[in-house]
């Protein structure tokens, strides 16, 4: 008995000692680079498949920006619409690789996945159950396993929201509402509590927080981080410009107003209790 309590100590300790290195690496990761997000779940990045990067020029540019952010994990979330000619997940993977040759010289230490950002209709279960659309990548910023980044018409009736998070649940997925700060319907309802006790997560569009692109839907990012909502930030980045991947003043604002561990969360994707 005195042998096994020992042993499990010894592993105990072990598992603590990596965890506490683990911590201390990705501390010092983040000293290096400054106080930053570090991931981006929502990106329109892959050359020639949406309204995002034109060409691969392009593409390795808006890396190049999201880099300069301090940006090192990156998941490429092209628009799937229902409907309309969707590039297949054979076309997304080939710009996915010609994207990350076309970068990996430059960035050893920049990991670029792929997703979907699924506009909404019932439909899309029978093609996400069939392989026709991405979903997000396990372990990324805590992501689990048959997560999807889903989202709605900015004027969509709150119903209808609440019915696509309930038979994506039934379904076996966990949606991520996209830019949750754009739906007026949820927002007037106050439902997002409702929406995450039906299983709902939700992102948030950096550029929501900027006087610019979006400067209309700041104040309701702002209250979502504020009061704990949020789950996930994103760029939505589209290209160089007006909607480019531009992070600082969302960054800014949530390390003035979040404690230190769901600050972690929502930058660097930590997942703990908070
Ligand atoms: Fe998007």
């Amino acid at each position: 008995m005195g042998r096994q309590m020992a042993f499990l100590k010894a592993g105990f300790l072990q598992r603590f000692s990596n965890q506490k290195k683990e911590q201390e690496k990705k501390t010092e990761n983040n000293k290096e680079i400054g106080l930053c997000m570090r991931y981006d779940i929502h990106s329109h990045i892959l050359p020639g498949v949406d309204d995002g990067a034109k060409d691969l020029s392009m593409a390795a540019a808006m890396v190049r920006q999201a880099y300069a952010e301090g940006i090192r994990q990156i998941v490429a979330t092209p628009h799937y619409t229902p409907g309309k000619q969707n590039p297949s997940v054979k076309t997304l993977r080939e710009r996915l690789d010609m994207l990350q040759t076309a970068v990996s010289d430059e960035f050893a230490d920049l990991e670029i996945y792929l997703g979907n950002e699924i506009f909404y209709s019932p439909s899309v279960i029978d093609d996400l159950d069939m392989g026709k659309i991405m979903m997000m990548p396990e372990g990324i910023a805590g992501m689990m396993d048959h997560t999807v980044l889903v989202e709605f018409a900015p004027g969509e009736l709150y119903p209808i929201i609440y019915d696509a998070v309930k038979r994506l649940t039934l379904y076996g997925y966990i949606p991520i509402l996209a830019h949750v700060e754009r739906y007026r319907e949820i927002e007037a309802r106050n439902a997002y509590q409702e929406l995450k006790e039906a299983g709902a997560q939700f992102q948030i569009n950096t550029a929501g927080l900027k006087n610019g692109y979006q400067a209309q839907f700041t104040k309701t990012a702002r209250k979502l981080i504020r009061d704990g909502w949020a789950d996930y930030l994103g760029t939505d980045a589209h290209n160089l410009n007006l909607r480019r991947a531009d992070t600082k003043e969302t960054v800014e604002y949530i390390s003035k107003t979040c404690s230190v561990p769901y600050r972690d969360r929502l930058l660097y994707g930590e997942v703990q209790a908070f």
